[in-house]
């Protein structure tokens, strides 16, 4: 099966890549490199030893995507493509319905009109917000908007994607959930590389251990929780580059219609567990000072699983010391990312 990634240069998208193309998928890649380097695409044929074919262009651009569908001709679309910054997206939401919403309403006119019916849209648990409490199932009642705009922009992609699965009983559509995907590829080749100061977790605490950063500031000690810091569902990036592996896997079986899942481990850890666990994967104390609570956290977030491990036959296998010893990896032998 031939699959178009967009936004296949990305963190999620180059190790899903790598993933199915050691499954034998062919990979076509769209992505604008917004938030992503040439090299990041070199380091997928260098892994995978394949050739990939890379479009650089927006996936706003109809004509353009039009174009490269006509040429490819893919069976399947995986959609990665947008932005992912949820402070950025409280100071520039237009930014955010623009590219995260404006993309996806061209990608699926190209996908309509080139006759593609399968699709597995990067959705995030953010959907969730804060009214049910963990484990969070797929069947929650999801609020009608996030707590960010980046947030509303994945629950308007969801129901986007879901009306378009209702208007044509032919067409397939998989929206997996992302708790907090962390952790890179076991040669060190790929990883995580963002731009300027992280905004998350594990990213932050890598840059420390390399001294890129002073020390981490834990975000609150006062939660609800037993050590008092937030716990969320960090699942290793490979896990969840196999679990869309599993979710293409449905659409060679046939029609699957519309179909929700969550990827995580349905674990959660604590930041204090988290840093601690990087501390024995450095095999060094990483300085750190507790802060206030950044606005929008909430207590705890972890997943129900066992649908993905049901239906998809999928659950994840790597442990948080995976996570820490992997993205320790990446960011030792690459401490400048993939540079410019
Ligand atoms: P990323 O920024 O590394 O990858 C996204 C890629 O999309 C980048 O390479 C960027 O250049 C590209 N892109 C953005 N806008 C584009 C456009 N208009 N046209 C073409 N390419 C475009 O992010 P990621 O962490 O790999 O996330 C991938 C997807 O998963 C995103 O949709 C994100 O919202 C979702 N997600 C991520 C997380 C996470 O914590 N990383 C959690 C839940 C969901
Ligand atoms: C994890 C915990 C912080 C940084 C975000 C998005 C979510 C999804 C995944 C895309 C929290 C604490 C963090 C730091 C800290 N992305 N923390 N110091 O907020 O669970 O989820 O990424 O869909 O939508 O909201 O992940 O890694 O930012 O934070 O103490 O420097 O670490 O307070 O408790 P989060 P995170």
């Amino acid at each position: 099966m031939k699959v178009l990634v967009t936004g296949g240069a990305g963190y999620i998208g180059t190790h899903t890549c790598v993933t199915l193309l050691g499954q034998g998928y062919e990979v076509v890649i769209v992505d604008n490199l917004s938030n992503s380097k040439p090299a990041a695409v070199e380091r997928v044929r260098e892994l995978s030893g394949k050739d990939v074919a890379f479009y650089q262009e927006d996936v706003g651009d109809e004509q353009a995507l039009r174009d490269i569908f006509q040429k490819e001709k893919p069976q399947a679309v995986i959609h990665f493509a947008g932005y992912k910054a949820v402070g950025e997206s409280v100071e520039q939401p237009l930014k955010y319905y623009e590219n995260n919403v404006g993309i996806t309403v061209a990608l699926l006119k190209v996908m309509g009109q080139c006759g593609v019916k399968n699709i597995v849209f990067s959705s995030s648990a953010t959907v969730y917000g804060d009214v049910e409490n963990p484990p969070l199932r797929e069947d929650a009642k999801l609020p009608h908007h996030a707590n960010c705009p980046y947030g509303t922009t994945k629950l308007i992609n969801e129901q986007m994607i879901t009306d378009c699965a209702h208007a044509d009983p032919a067409f397939n559509a998989v929206l997996l959930r992302y708790f907090n995907p962390v952790g890179a590829h076991e040669s060190g080749r790929i990883g995580e590389d963002p731009a300027g100061t992280p905004n998350n977790l594990a990213p932050y605490i890598v840059q420390t251990v390399v001294g890129k950063r002073d020390k981490l500031h834990v975000f609150g000690n006062d939660y609800p929780t037993p050590d008092g810091t937030c716990i969320r569902d960090y699942i290793h990036v490979v896990d969840l580059a196999e679990g869309h592996a599993a979710a293409l896997k449905l659409f060679e079986k046939g029609g699957c219609g519309l179909r929700v899942y969550n990827l995580g481990t349905g674990r959660g850890h604590s930041v204090m567990e988290v840093l601690k666990a990087f501390c024995e994967a450095a095999g060094q104390e990483i300085p750190y000072v507790i802060d206030g609570r950044r606005d929008g956290d909430l207590p705890e977030s972890y997943a129900d699983v066992s649908k993905a491990k049901r239906e998809l036959g999928w659950e994840a296998k790597k442990t948080l010391q995976d996570m820490c010893v992997d993205s320790l990896r990446w960011q030792r032998q690459n401490p400048d990312g993939y540079g410019d």
